[in-house]
């Protein structure tokens, strides 16, 4: 690769678990660490790192340019809890800093760069009113959430400028994703704070009822299906287009069973937040990644237990 990648949000969940294979792949000179409010901790430290605000067209611009950028993985985003709380803010960040990243991409490619991008949807996009299990990407979008109306509107954006301008940002549409770390404010995530409590010897209350279904990950499934996605030649993938891709989907109570597993006294109860359970109502059960397998040989490999034994290993550890 001839310029280097700037990781926006590489604090978040997906941003650090995706930076060491980045790094490990084209080297740690070439991954640059983008963060806003929460300072790169750790290996992710020891490498470039830029404070940016991707909400800020001219200050992402400059980046690109001093830095020799030549690909995003943008990343940076509030979920779906903090956007229904500060709508304002996620149509900042959400919106306006992804709309301005494909402003960027497009300017370059429009000077004659080379330049790429990935961005990260979600079963957020899809809402209520469709069939429940097995849901493809090509249906009817209807999200009541903040957090995905800016999904579908980022999406299309996506689409229009791969249409438009020749942009190249290729997008899959993840479902939950569970890894170590603390969580962050969405609606999946009660599947992290679950593990970690038990793993602290701590009482749960799930914010859910018990049967709520949602299709879940671990994220090194999910940066491994970045790499592999970004990995492809073009002509062998639809660009502009998200990419479901699944594992496995469970439910609180199942959850909680398998969490015992490792520590049998572990107990929950469930106190349903009214919000929590809208959005995972509207969000899909199951959800078809037959295009993903198809096109560019996705297939998950890591299970439910293996995925809560990782969780659970790393809180035992920080305590
Ligand atoms: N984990 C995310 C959320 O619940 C789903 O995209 O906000």
């Amino acid at each position: 690769m001839e310029g280097n990648i700037l990781v926006t949000g590489a604090t978040g969940a997906i941003g650090r678990n995706l930076v060491p294979l980045l790094r490990e792949k084209y080297g740690m000179d070439k991954v640059i660490v983008g963060y806003h409010s929460r300072i790169p901790q750790g290996s992710l430290a020891d490498g470039p790192k830029v404070q940016v605000n991707v909400a800020n067209k001219d200050e992402l611009y400059k980046i690109v340019i001093e830095q020799k950028v030549s690909s995003i993985y943008h990343l940076a985003a509030l979920l779906s809890v903090a956007a229904e709380q500060d709508p304002e803010a996620a149509e900042r960040v959400n919106t306006q800093g992804l709309r301005n990243v494909l402003d960027v991409i497009a300017e370059q490619v429009a000077n004659g760069n080379s330049m790429t991008g990935f961005w990260a949807s979600s079963i957020a996009v899809y809402g209520e009113g469709l069939p429940a299990e097995n849901v493809a990407e090509d249906v009817v979008l209807k999200p009541f959430t903040v957090y995905g109306k800016g999904k579908v509107i980022g999406e299309q954006a996506i689409a229009e400028f791969y249409k438009t301008k020749g942009v190249d940002v290729r997008v899959i549409r993840f479902p939950g994703l569970n890894g170590p770390g603390k969580p962050g404010p969405g609606t999946t995530e009660y599947a992290i704070e679950m593990i970690q409590a038990a793993a602290k010897g701590n009482h749960y209350t799930v914010p859910l009822k018990q049967d709520t279904i949602m299709p879940m990950m671990d994220i090194r499934d999910a940066v491994r299906a970045i790499m592999q996605l970004m990995a492809s030649p073009t002509g062998t993938i639809e660009v502009g287009k998200p990419y479901n891709i699944a594992a496995f989907s469970f439910f609180p109570e199942a959850l909680a069973n398998v969490v015992k597993k490792f520590n049998p006294s572990f107990t929950v109860d469930y106190k349903p937040d009214e919000l929590k359970q809208r959005i995972a109502d509207s969000w899909p059960n199951t959800i078809d990644d037959s295009r993903a397998r198809n096109q560019w040989g996705w297939k998950s490999t890591i299970s439910l237990k293996e995925m809560v034994r990782n969780i659970y290993e790393a809180a035992k550890g920080e305590q």
